[in-house]
């Protein structure tokens, strides 16, 4: 039987309305948008409306993606939701996306929580599993209402984060040479710590002490993670193109987590790449965890930024610390 691969067949992504500027953030924290700017790129952040949730948003970007594939809800037999913002801790937000797009019952249908990194973890599982033969067609979602774990008094973490989702629809094809070609995922379990949400999970229950602590929200070691960030991504890019006998070079769009402009550029800096091979669009939606790398693909897509034949390499870190790196060939 010839070799077939995994492929990204359609790719969509959903932003909600609101848009949060830095001057808007002045108001609530003591900041600047000169600082803010200057300190992570971003200039705005899109905010998801009061009665808009995760699946909200993790629908219409999958419906979006179904469309860009030529696909329909009824081929998907799995449905894998990245997140750190499910609706509920239970049951699974995949589940609720399942119903509302119309998946099939025999579709598996889970959350994955990688944090930042959990599209990269997402796209390797399901190309493990439709390349066992056992699916056939998958829906990947990276999906986030950070707003709702936001401590909206922290000058130091609610700069930097945003609501947001995209979606990938990934199928096989007979095609050789193209579609995902490689994946590299890792995790740094020592740095749990450096950004967590302490409370609300078996360790320490949602109490009136954890909400008076403030603990149900993000905390971040925002300048550990910085420096962890650039390290790891840097790695995790180099370890992919030397397993795949490649030099920074031949790639032609590195897609990074956008969590703040100068760790990108730095990681540029190191590949010895100029920046400008590197998409970017943490100046118009922060960093939106999981949905971050899926949004920034669907829009290299659109733009024109993605060639046929050309690699593309996805990176990503996030809380755990877990990172990853993957790449395809269109
Ligand atoms: C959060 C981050 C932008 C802060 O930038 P930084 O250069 O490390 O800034 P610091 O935290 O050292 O703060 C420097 C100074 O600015 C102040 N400051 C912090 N936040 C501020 C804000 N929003 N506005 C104005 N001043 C601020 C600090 O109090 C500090 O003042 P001091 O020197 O008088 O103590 C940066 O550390 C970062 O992006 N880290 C990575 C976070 C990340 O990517 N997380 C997601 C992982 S997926």
């Amino acid at each position: 039987m010839p070799a077939r691969s995994t492929v990204i067949l359609g790719t969509g992504a959903y932003a909600p309305e609101r848009v949060l500027t830095n001057h808007d953030l002045s108001r609530l924290v003591d900041t600047s948008d000169e600082w803010i700017r200057a300190r992570s790129g971003i200039r705005e952040r899109r905010i998801a409306a009061a009665d808009e949730a995760t699946s909200d948003m993790a629908v219409h970007a999958g419906r979006r993606a179904l469309a860009d594939a030529g696909a329909v809800a009824s081929e998907i037999d799995l449905l894998i939701v990245a997140t750190v913002t499910p609706d509920h801790p239970m049951p699974a937000t995949a589940c609720i996306v399942q119903h509302r797009l119309g998946v099939p019952t025999q579709a598996a249908c889970f959350d994955l929580n990688a944090a930042c990194s959990g599209f990269i973890y997402g796209l390797d599982i399901a190309c493990a599993m439709l390349g066992s033969g056992r699916h056939k067609k998958a829906l990947v979602i990276g999906a986030e209402k950070l707003s709702s774990i936001v401590d909206w008094k922290d000058r130091g973490t609610c700069l930097l984060f945003g609501d947001g989702a995209g979606a990938v629809v990934v199928g096989m094809s007979a095609k050789p040479g193209i579609g995902l070609i490689g994946t590299r995922l890792g995790a740094l379990g020592e740095n749990t710590g450096l950004l967590q949400i302490p409370a609300g999970g078996s360790r320490t229950p949602t109490s009136p002490k954890s909400i008076a602590r403030g603990d149900h929200f993000i905390k971040m070691k925002g300048k550990e993670v910085f420096k962890l960030a650039v390290r790891l991504m840097e790695e995790a890019a180099r370890d992919i193109l030397e397993q795949h006998g490649l030099a920074a070079n031949q790639i032609g769009l590195v897609i990074p987590h956008q969590a703040n402009l100068r760790i990108i550029e730095a990681i540029a800096q190191y590949l010895e790449l100029p920046v400008d091979r590197f998409f970017v669009n943490v100046d118009r939606y922060g960093n939106t965890s999981s949905a971050s790398i899926p949004i920034a693909l669907d829009e290299a897509r659109l733009t024109g930024r993605i060639k046929p034949g050309e690699l593309t390499l996805l990176v990503a870190f996030g809380a755990g610390l877990t990172y990853g790196s993957a790449l395809i060939r269109w």
